[in-house]
C-alpha cells in the first residue's frame, strides 16, 4: 500500500508545505478536491486552510454532522451521492479537514468511491493529530458499535498543523493528551516523560507519537499482532465511553483511554509484574488531571458488559494489552471477569 507523506511544521507552515505539495500533485489542474469537514470545523479552521491552501480555493465542501453522528451508513451514502452529482471522477482528492470521525469517515467514503480515490488528512485535534490521522485505519459505525465496516487505506498526505490546537476547548486538549500518554508508555519513554505544566509544547510530543505510531503501523499494518498495541487502554475505555454515553453523561474518548489505561496498569502489575510504583506513578499524574471514578459493585456489571461487546475479543475472553514494564507491552491477555470487576473496584483506592 502507498507510504503517506507526512507533513508537521508549526505556525502554519505545514498548511503552506500542503499547498505545494498539492500544487505538484496537480500541476496540470485536472484534479478536483472536495473538503469534508464538519459543522465546528467549518467556523474554526475552514478559513485558516482555505487563506494558506490556496490550491484548495475553488474546492468544494461538504458539511458532516460533528462527532459520531457522521459515522453512520446514511451520511455516507448522502456523501458518495454529492460527489456523482459533482461529477468528481477516479481522480478527484478528498480533503479531510476535522477530528478523528471525520478523518475517520472521510477515509472511508475515500477508500470506497469509485473503488478508492486519493485522500488527504489535516487533522484538526490532538487526538487526530497523534493517532486517527496517521495509519490508514478508515471506519464508519454501524447499530451503535463503532468502527464496525472499514478498510485500510493510507492517506497520499497527512497534514498536521498545530496552530489548529489554539481553536480547540481545553477538554478536547485534555483528551489528546491521554493518547499521547499512551504512546510516551508503548514506546518506553516513561510516564514521568510527559512534560509538566498546564499547557505544554505539542509539537514535539506530535512528533514522537507520529514517528512511533509509524513504526508501529509500518510493521504491521493490518492489525494482526503488533499494532494491536496501541489498544493499550482501549478495551476498558471503550467500555468505559460506552457506559457513560448509556448515562447520558458521555465522556472524552481519550479521558475514558486515561481510565482505561489506569486499570490496564493495576491488572499489569497484578498479572504480569509490573513494577506498583509504575502503576502509583501513573495514579498520581491520572488524579492531577481528573477525579479518577470509584465503581460501587452495582456499576460494575454494565461495564462488565460493554467489555464483552468489544470485537477484539475472541471466543468469550476479554482481551486486553498488559504490560511487562514501560515500554514492554504484551498483546491478547486474557483477563476473567473476577479480574475485571477486582481492578474496576479497587485501581483506584489500593
Ligand atoms: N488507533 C489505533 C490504531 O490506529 O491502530
Amino acid at each position: 500500500m502507498a507510504k503517506t507523506q507526512i507533513i508537521l511544521s508549526n505556525r502554519q507552515l505545514a498548511l503552506k508545505l500542503l499547498d505545494r505539495k498539492l500544487k505538484k500533485l496537480n500541476d496540470d489542474h485536472s484534479r478536483k478536491y472536495f473538503i469534508l469537514t464538519d459543522e465546528n470545523v467549518l467556523e474554526h479552521c475552514m478559513p485558516t486552510l482555505i487563506c494558506n491552501v490556496t490550491e484548495l480555493e475553488e474546492a468544494d465542501f461538504l458539511e458532516l454532522p460533528s462527532g459520531e453522528a457522521c459515522k453512520e451508513a446514511e451520511i455516507v451514502t448522502e456523501v458518495w451521492k454529492s460527489l456523482i452529482a459533482s461529477n468528481a471522477d477516479r481522480n478527484a482528492i478528498i480533503v479531510n479537514l476535522g477530528g478523528g470521525c471525520v478523518c475517520d469517515v472521510g477515509g472511508f467514503i475515500a477508500s470506497t468511491y469509485k473503488r478508492g480515490i486519493d485522500f488527504v488528512n489535516v487533522p484538526t485535534t490532538l487526538t487526530a493529530m497523534v493517532d486517527a490521522a496517521i495509519g490508514g485505519k478508515t471506519a464508519i459505525n454501524l447499530d451503535g458499535a463503532k468502527n464496525q465496516i472499514g478498510c485500510f487505506r493510507n492517506p497520499i498526505i497527512t497534514c498536521i498543523e498545530p496552530a489548529f490546537l489554539e481553536t480547540l476547548p481545553e477538554n478536547e486538549l485534555r483528551s489528546g493528551e491521554y493518547e499521547i500518554m499512551k504512546s510516551l508508555i508503548l514506546n518506553g519513554s516513561g510516564i514521568d516523560s510527559f512534560p509538566s505544566g498546564n499547557v505544554p509544547d505539542y509539537t514535539p510530543l506530535i512528533k514522537e507519537c507520529v514517528d512511533f505510531k509509524l513504526s508501529v503501523v509500518k510493521a504491521d499494518l493490518l492489525d494482526k499482532d503488533l499494532r494491536k498495541i496501541l489498544n493499550f487502554g482501549h478495551t476498558f475505555g471503550h467500555a468505559l465511553e460506552s457506559y457513560y454515553l448509556s448515562l447520558n453523561t458521555p465522556r472524552t474518548h481519550g479521558e475514558c483511554v486515561g481510565i482505561g489505561m489506569l486499570y490496564a496498569l493495576y491488572l499489569s502489575h497484578k498479572k504480569l509484574g509490573l513494577s506498583r510504583n509504575t502503576f502509583l506513578l501513573y495514579r498520581t499524574w491520572l488524579s492531577s488531571r481528573m477525579a479518577i471514578p470509584h465503581f460501587s459493585l452495582k456499576e460494575v456489571e454494565p461495564i462488565l458488559q460493554f467489555m464483552h461487546l468489544d470485537k477484539k475479543n475472541c471466543d468469550e475472553a476479554v482481551l486486553c494489552v498488559l504490560l511487562q514494564d514501560i515500554g514492554v507491552p504484551v498483546i491478547d491477555v486474557a483477563v476473567s471477569d473476577n479480574e475485571i470487576c477486582d481492578t474496576l473496584l479497587s485501581a483506584a483506592k489500593i
